[in-house]
Parts: structure tokens; C-alpha cells; sequence
């Protein structure tokens, strides 16, 4: 990693000053973020970051106080500008430059570091030019798609394994945007631990068990049609669910579903082979739509799996002294500290049934026997926060040590989502609803090349338009869905991602897309070539923070400045027209600028298309 390279020598250099171990220093040396405002400097060290603990140097300690300080100062002094703290303020600033300038003077400059510079708590260093272009160029087209994801930024962190549950809808129930965020966080985790060399193992968790099957097999009965099941089971099942909904009201029928489904607890062969085509059905067209997402599941899992092993958990929790009955006949786990039942988790149901709990509880422990992971995440909306805290107490009061190594990833809910056809129902519709639009505006676009499969990019494109929408923000943030926001060729969108990328892509095509070896870097010395290859230095540390937080957003809007740049670039440096050094040299910048990106829309879940 090119950016590697840089921050050792420089830490190095800089142990020797401050009398630290450079390993402890690599994490506080970060890449400048390239702003409008444009910094000569690639690298910075900001002191307040110098690793907590590293420090046995008192000056260094005293050195991080007094920027933390500092910045508080900061803060403070901009909101008031008189004040008594003021002349403090000064105090600790001129105390603490004067200290940075002292380590200034004694950093040499050498054949990595061309220039050495101090700002407010940061000590700034300027790789020498032709060094850049060339390392920087030289890494990412080496590295391919493993750009930045060998960085020694990760090597204190353990491979693993994990296990990542995600998606997981209800069968003949509505698939609800919650479940395409699922879909969209759960398939980003992956790919990022994938790309960061962890096992993984993802698992769709589906509803497949409980009343609403008996209701389904009642309303099977009377409106069901095995040709449509076979055709568009998720469809048919919905409206089968739907009819039999409405009659349901009567007492009749809800006898008759209770019957059935009993039947299907009980293991009655007819009824079991029914749910069996319910669910089988359900899943193959599962796996045709999810392809369509480029999402794949190593396992399909669901409820209906548990049943019988949260009987087990159950026993479990009895043995240990943990399940309590009430007065209601309901068995309940009690997880108050005082053990006053102000808070508890039903476990089980009056007539003796388990409930969504009961099996969640029998799932992890399954998947601990049978993956013997590292880590388990949960991909759901922030409805179900609780559920998830209750059953990692569970666990827990178990004994199940590894309960702490379970991770609920929640995400905001996200409003107005509908197709014109109305309120969706189906992943399908959304994906279908989006493909239209976006073909539509394909239409329309006077930018628009003649593509081989038109719907094929209108889908490529579009659904990075819903995925960057989506991503932008924290997952956490609610936020009001908007067709025409998302689907903005211009602007912080998936759209205009994509276009740069295929505006790159047909670039290497124009100009033979060898890949470029042998360039002259002092061609890449304007400010705008030399943005593009800062920005190719941060790399890393943006897979290192969404790593580390799980949140796509530092990605998105590190590809988002990438796009911007390289327009930029595109625009004020020609590679037509210009000499044969000056145009190899540029486009070389460019096949970088296009492999990250790349890179980077992949691990989002993103499809580059090559032309749009
Ligand atoms: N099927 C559930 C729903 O649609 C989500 C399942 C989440 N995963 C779990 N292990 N409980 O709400």
C-alpha cells in the first residue's frame, strides 16, 4: 500500500524525535483530505491522536492534553470572543506551537519527505512529487481490487469469522423497505469483511413458521392455484394470505387455521408438504430476485428450523433456574437486576408454544455449534432493538460467554416509498420501479450512448441511485425516500458515480487499454492531477473507519470526492491532443482514479457499468 510506505518513513523519522516506537505513531499519521481549499501537504500527524497508551514520554501526554485541550479552547473561543478563558487559550496555544515547531526543527527532510509544515495541533508533511505520482500509480494498478485492503492499518485486527444474518422477510407477507435495507447493510458488511480477508457467512433467516402458515393453509384450500404458486409464488401467496385475511374474521376460519397449524407442529405429512412447497417456491424466486441485487445467501435458514431445538432452550433455561412461570401460565425470563421482574423476556406461550424469542435464542446457538464464529451480526430496523438485547441478555444469563461478541446493526426507517402502481409489496416492485425510471431518464438524456442492454444498465445504474441514497447518511438517520433525488444525474447520487465511472471506462477504450506501465511522472505535477492522487492515498484509512463503525457512508462520500476529482481532472487535463508522455502519463492517473472507484462501488454493492 503506497500510502504504507509513506506514513513508516515518516513515522520513522518521527520516533526518533519523540522517542516512541513507529508503530504506535502509524495510526496518527493520516492522509490530508483534499478540500476546495487546497493543502500542499499529504500527510499529517495530529498529536491529539498519537495512540493513547503508546505514550511512556510525559511530554507526549502532556503534549495530547493540551491539544485535546486546545480544541476545546477552539470551540469555546470562537463562540466567545472575549472572554476569560481567552488569554488561557493563547497560553496554551503559543506553549503547544512552539512545541510542534520544536519537533519541526529537528524532522529532516529527506528523499521521501520533500517539505515539513506545522497547523493547529498537526505536524504536516509533503511527500516528495515524483515519489507520489509514482508510488501511488505503481500501487493501485498492482494491487487491482485489493487496493488499500492489505494495509498495515488493519494488521492488529484479527481475521475472523462471522457470521452476518441479513434480508430475512417474511414468506406470503410483504418484503418492506426495512427489508431492502437489510439487504442492501447486510450484503455491504459482507463484502467489506470479505474484501478484508474474513470468513464469511451469510445466512437469510426467513419467517417461515407460525400462524400466518395456518392461515395460509386454510386459504390455500379455497383460493389457492398450485399453477400461479409454481409461476409467481411470493405473489400468489401474498394474495392467497391477503383473501384469507379478510375471511378470517369469521370463527370458522380461525378454527380451521389453528387446526392447520397445529397439524404443521404436530409434523402431519400433507400439511408439511404444502408449507414445503410454500417455502420452497418462495426461495427459488428469492434467489432470482436477489440475484438481480448481486446479493447471494450461503444459507437459507428460518424460523420453521427452530422449532424443535427451542424446546431444547427452553429445558436449557429451566435446568439453570432461569424460566419462571407466571400467573398467567406464560414462562418468562426475568432480566431486572434487582430480580423484581421490571423487565423480562416471554420465553413461552401460555398453550405452550415458542415464540419469536425462543427461537432466535435456539438459532444463535446452532449457529455458534455449527460455525464456531467470531463474531454474529444482525442486520434489522431499530424496531426490533430491543428484541435483540433481550436475547444477547438471554444468552449471556446462560453462560454463553460469546453473547458479547453479538452485534445488532440497526438502521433508521426510511418513508414514502412507493411505486406508481402504490405501496410496494415485492423486492421486484422496487427494482422494477427503478430500472423503469431510470430507462426513462436514459431516454431523455442527451449524454446518453447507444448501450448493448439498455435495461440491463438502466438497472445497474438505478439501483446504485437507491443504494448511495440510502448510504449517504449514517444508517442510524431516518430519512424521506425521493425517486427523482435519487435518480439526479448530477449531485452526490449513484447516477453520477456510475457516469464517471463509464466516462473513465470509455477514456482506457479510446486510447488502447493496455494498462499503462511506464510513465514520466513529473507529467503529473498540476495541482488537479496531484488532488487525484492525494485523495488515492486515503483510500485505506476510509475501509479502515468503515471497518471499524460499519458504516457505508465514509465510502460513499470518499467515492463521491473521487468522482468530483477526477472530473475535474478529466476536464483540465486532456489526454487527446496532448504529447505522448503527457497523454500516457494522464491516463495512467485516470485507469487509478477508475480502479478505485471500482473498488470501491463493489464493496457497496454496486455493479460498475461501462457505459451509460
Ligand atoms: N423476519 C423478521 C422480520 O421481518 C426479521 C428477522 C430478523 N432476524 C432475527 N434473527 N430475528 O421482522
Amino acid at each position: 500500500m503506497a500510502a504504507c510506505a509513506f506514513r513508516r518513513s515518516i513515522a520513522s523519522q518521527l520516533s526518533k524525535v519523540l522517542d516512541l516506537p513507529p508503530e504506535n505513531l502509524i495510526k496518527s499519521i493520516s492522509a490530508v483530505p483534499v478540500s476546495k481549499k487546497r493543502h500542499v501537504a499529504d500527510f499529517q500527524l495530529s498529536v491529539a491522536s498519537i495512540e493513547e497508551g503508546s505514550s511512556s514520554d510525559c511530554l507526549v501526554q502532556d503534549l495530547q492534553l493540551r491539544a485535546q485541550k486546545l480544541a476545546e479552547k477552539h470551540k469555546e473561543a470562537l463562540t466567545q470572543a472575549l472572554g476569560t478563558g481567552r488569554s488561557d487559550y493563547w497560553r496554551t496555544t503559543q506553549c503547544f506551537e512552539e512545541r510542534l515547531k520544536l519537533w519541526k526543527s529537528q524532522l529532516k527532510c529527506d528523499a521521501v519527505v520533500s517539505e515539513i509544515s506545522t497547523g493547529p495541533g498537526t505536524v504536516n508533511f509533503t511527500i516528495n512529487r515524483e515519489l507520489l505520482a509514482k508510488t501511488v500509480l505503481q500501487q493501485v494498478l498492482k494491487d487491482g481490487t485489493e487496493y488499500g485492503t492489505k494495509s498495515e492499518l488493519f494488521s492488529t485486527v484479527p481475521k475472523q469469522r462471522a457470521v452476518i444474518e441479513f434480508s430475512s422477510p417474511n414468506i406470503a407477507k410483504k418484503f418492506h423497505i426495512g427489508h431492502l435495507r437489510s439487504t442492501i447493510i447486510g450484503n455491504f458488511i459482507a463484502n467489506l469483511k470479505v474484501a478484508l480477508g474474513h470468513e464469511v457467512t451469510r445466512i437469510n433467516y426467513l419467517g417461515d413458521w407460525g400462524m400466518q402458515f395456518g392461515l395460509l393453509g386454510v386459504g390455500f384450500q379455497q383460493f389457492g392455484d398450485k399453477e400461479k404458486l409454481k409461476s409467481r409464488p411470493l405473489q400468489h401467496l401474498f394474495e392467497v394470505y391477503v383473501q384469507i385475511n379478510r375471511a378470517a374474521a369469521d370463527e370458522n376460519t380461525k378454527r380451521l387455521a389453528k387446526d392447520f397449524f397445529r397439524k404443521l407442529e404436530e409434523h402431519d405429512e400433507q400439511a408439511l408438504s404444502l408449507w414445503k412447497e410454500f417455502r420452497g417456491f418462495s426461495i427459488k424466486e428469492y434467489t432470482q430476485v436477489y440475484k438481480r441485487l448481486g446479493v447471494h445467501f450461503d444459507e437459507y435458514s428460518g424460523e420453521s428450523f427452530y422449532r424443535e431445538k427451542s424446546r431444547e432452550v427452553l429445558k436449557m433455561l429451566e435446568d439453570k433456574g432461569l424460566l419462571q412461570k407466571t400467573t398467567k401460565g406464560t414462562g418468562v425470563v426475568d432480566l431486572s437486576e434487582k430480580k423484581d421482574l421490571s423487565s423480562f423476556s416471554t420465553v413461552i406461550r401460555s398453550d405452550g408454544t415458542s415464540l419469536y424469542i425462543t427461537r432466535d435464542l435456539a438459532a444463535a446457538i446452532d449457529r455458534m455449534n455449527k460455525y464456531k464464529w467470531d463474531t454474529m451480526i444482525y442486520v434489522t430496523d431499530r424496531n426490533q432493538s430491543s428484541h435483540f438485547q433481550h436475547l444477547f441478555q438471554i444468552l449471556k444469563l446462560m453462560g454463553y460467554d460469546w453473547a458479547e461478541r453479538c452485534q445488532h446493526v440497526s438502521f433508521g426507517l426510511v418513508q414514502g416509498m412507493k411505486t406508481r402502481k402504490g405501496e410496494v409489496i415485492f423486492l421486484e416492485d422496487v427494482l422494477d420501479e427503478v430500472r423503469s425510471r431510470m430507462l426513462e431518464n436514459m431516454a431523455s438524456a442527451k449524454t446518453t450512448k447507444e448501450v448493448e442492454d439498455p435495461v440491463d444498465t438502466a438497472e445497474k445504474v438505478g439501483l446504485a441511485a437507491l443504494i448511495v441514497q440510502d448510504f449517504r447518511g449514517l444508517l442510524s438517520s431516518d430519512y424521506q425516500f425521493s425517486w427523482d433525488r435519487a435518480l439526479q444525474s448530477r449531485g452526490d447520487t449513484g447516477v453520477f458515480l456510475q457516469y464517471t465511472h463509464a466516462r473513465l471506462h470509455s477514456l482506457e477504450q479510446m486510447h488502447g487499454n493496455e494498462p499503462v506501465t511506464d510513465i514520466n511522472v513529473a507529467c503529473l505535477q498540476e495541482p488537479d492531477a496531484i488532488s487525484v492522487l492525494q485523495h488515492l492515498l486515503r483510500y485505506d484509512e476510509v475501509l479502515y473507519r468503515s471497518s471499524q463503525d460499519l458504516q457505508p457512508k465514509h465510502i460513499v462520500s470518499y467515492l463521491l470526492t473521487l468522482s468530483h476529482l477526477a472530473a475535474v481532472a478529466h476536464r483540465t487535463l486532456p489526454v487527446k491532443g496532448s504529447t505522448p508522455a503527457l497523454a500516457q502519463a494522464r491516463l495512467c492517473l485516470f485507469q487509478a482514479a477508475r480502479s478505485v472507484l471500482a473498488n470501491g462501488m463493489k464493496l457497496l454493492g454496486i455493479t460498475p457499468v461501462i457505459r451509460m
